[in-house]
């Protein structure tokens, strides 16, 4: 009798990397962005409203190259998270279930987010 060698363990290489899979991986990764950016628009906010001394360091900090580079992550991962979220809300709610659906679905919020981050880094730079 032929054994069936399936892996015991969950191994990255082993699963082929569909659509669905990389926005569900992707939605994971934006929303640890989203959380760890929470502090520095706290700090931000904090400037803005502070001293004329944290007015200037969180605006020289947002025109520096790690700002902006912040600033972008930052907001392309809003961009893709509330799109996603959105196609997420949809499935919870029982539209585009199919897999058809699912793998069109999340092909274009991935495109959607890609072409934004690309706009969002040359207005940016
Ligand atoms: C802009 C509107 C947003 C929408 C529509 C949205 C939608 C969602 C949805 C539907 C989920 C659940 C995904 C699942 O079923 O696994 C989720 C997860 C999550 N969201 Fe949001 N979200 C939004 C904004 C944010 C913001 C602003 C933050 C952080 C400051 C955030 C952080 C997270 C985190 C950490 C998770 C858990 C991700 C995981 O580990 O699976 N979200 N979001």
């Amino acid at each position: 009798m032929a054994i069936k060698q399936a892996p015991l363990s969950p191994r990255l290489s082993i699963y082929r990397w569909l659509p669905g899979m990389i926005a569900s991986i992707a939605h994971r990764g934006s929303g640890v962005v989203l959380v760890l950016s929470v502090p520095c628009y706290l700090w931000i906010l904090h400037g803005m409203t502070g001293s004329p001394q944290d007015f200037d360091s969180a605006v020289a900090l947002l025109h520096s190259p790690l700002g902006r580079l912040g600033l972008w992550l930052a907001s392309a991962a809003l961009i893709y998270h509330f799109f996603n979220g959105i196609r997420f809300l949809c499935l919870d709610a029982g539209w585009g279930e199919s897999r058809d659906m699912m793998r069109n679905s999340a092909r274009v919020v991935i495109v959607i987010a890609a072409v934004a981050a690309i706009v969002l880094g040359v207005l940016l730079w």
